[in-house]
């Protein structure tokens, strides 16, 4: 997952709003994913100790995904609402060179969107970006899919994440046609810093898909740097379609832009474990290894909070106060 620093994306806005296709109109990130600026050395891109959480946090993101054992959020507590700032004409897709990314807010060629999760302390989230992985960041009980979408939501200064995986089909699938607009032009942004307009995007199917759930939940952190620890994220059980031509047109573009899996939430940090070992450590594995055990399922669709975590305060998101908050949303 990707956030910029808000002097440059001050920067981007007072630049697009000049020009959508002047290539400075992106602020570019200075991390990436190979060799020297690559996942292994994030932590040492900025001076310490601002980027520390990617090598010593306990709580990082992407993760292995047990779904025997992992927690979920029930969708009767669960409310979304994704949709174009104007629905006609299609959306703003830049490519950040670390990523493809549409943002949001209150201009033409944005997203706006808002969740609710109930018996959750925060919230509202508002909807701060899309945007995508390949392959797949995190992994469902070991198998990596071709492609992920994060859809970054923010209360306050507490991120809460959904992550939808996309499994290759060919013919003529149903439920690509939303894919299909998003990447219509992704040949027209080969070259990192530069963006183009989408089709039309009609969020319904995607949007009944989260819904509908299973959604496993746990308490990570932002993918990229400052992988900042404290998010929620809710990672999407079943897989949606992507059409094997517009993967191999994105993919092309994109590259390589996944985070390698994180230690299991609460565990060491595989690059401090990395270093122990490196200092001639000798360090068990066995117990290690177990799945996340400190994740619990009791039952299907019970939030429970797991050891560790803030009692879970309810917050009843009844219909007056969704509808207050979809009301935000009617600029
Ligand atoms: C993409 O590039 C083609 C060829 O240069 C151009 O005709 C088209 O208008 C561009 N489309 C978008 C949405 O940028
Ligand atoms: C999530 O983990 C952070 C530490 O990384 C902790 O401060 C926070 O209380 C946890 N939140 C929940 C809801 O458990
Ligand atoms: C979602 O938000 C849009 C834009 O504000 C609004 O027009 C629409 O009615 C909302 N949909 C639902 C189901 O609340």
């Amino acid at each position: 997952m990707l956030i910029r620093f808000t002097l440059s994306l001050a920067l981007t806005r007072l630049a697009g709003a000049v020009c959508w296709h002047d290539p400075a109109a992106v602020a570019l990130p200075s991390f990436g994913y190979a060799l020297e600026r690559g996942p292994l050395t994030w932590a040492g891109l900025a001076p310490a100790p601002q980027y520390d959480a990617c090598r010593l946090g306990k709580k990082q993101s992407p993760i292995v995904v047990y779904t025997r054992t992992a927690k979920r959020v029930d969708p009767k507590n669960f409310k979304m609402n994704i949709t174009q700032y104007i629905n006609s004409g299609g959306v703003k897709l830049e490519n950040l060179g670390t990523t493809l990314e549409v943002h949001a807010g209150r201009e033409h060629g944005s997203l706006v969107g808002v969740i609710g999760i109930e018996g959750e302390p925060y919230g509202p989230y508002r909807l701060e970006n899309m945007h995508f992985h390949t392959p797949s960041e995190h992994r469902i009980n070991d198998e990596y899919y071709p492609l992920e979408m994060h859809l970054v939501f923010k209360s306050g200064n507490r991120f809460a994440v959904i992550g939808v995986l996309f499994q290759l089909v060919s013919g003529s699938p149903p439920n690509n046609e939303f894919m299909h607009n998003l990447f219509l032009s992704v040949r027209n942004i080969t070259r990192p810093g530069t963006s183009t307009i989408t089709g039309t995007l009609d969020f319904r199917g995607l949007s009944n898909a989260i819904k509908t759930g299973p959604l496993y939940t746990y308490n990570g952190s932002l993918t990229t740097p400052p992988c900042t620890e404290n998010v929620k994220w809710l990672v999407l059980g079943g897989t949606r379609p992507l059409h094997v031509d517009t993967y191999n047109k994105v993919k092309s573009v994109m590259k390589f832009n996944a985070r390698y899996s994180q230690n299991a939430p609460g565990k060491i940090n595989l690059l401090e474990r990395a270093r122990r070992i490196a200092d001639g450590a000798t360090v068990a594995a066995s117990s290690e290894l177990e799945p996340q055990s400190d994740v619990v399922l009791e039952g299907d669709g019970i939030l429970v909070g797991s050891e560790g975590e803030e009692p879970m305060v309810p917050l009843l998101l009844d219909d007056e106060e969704y509808l207050a908050t979809q009301n935000v949303l009617e600029w």
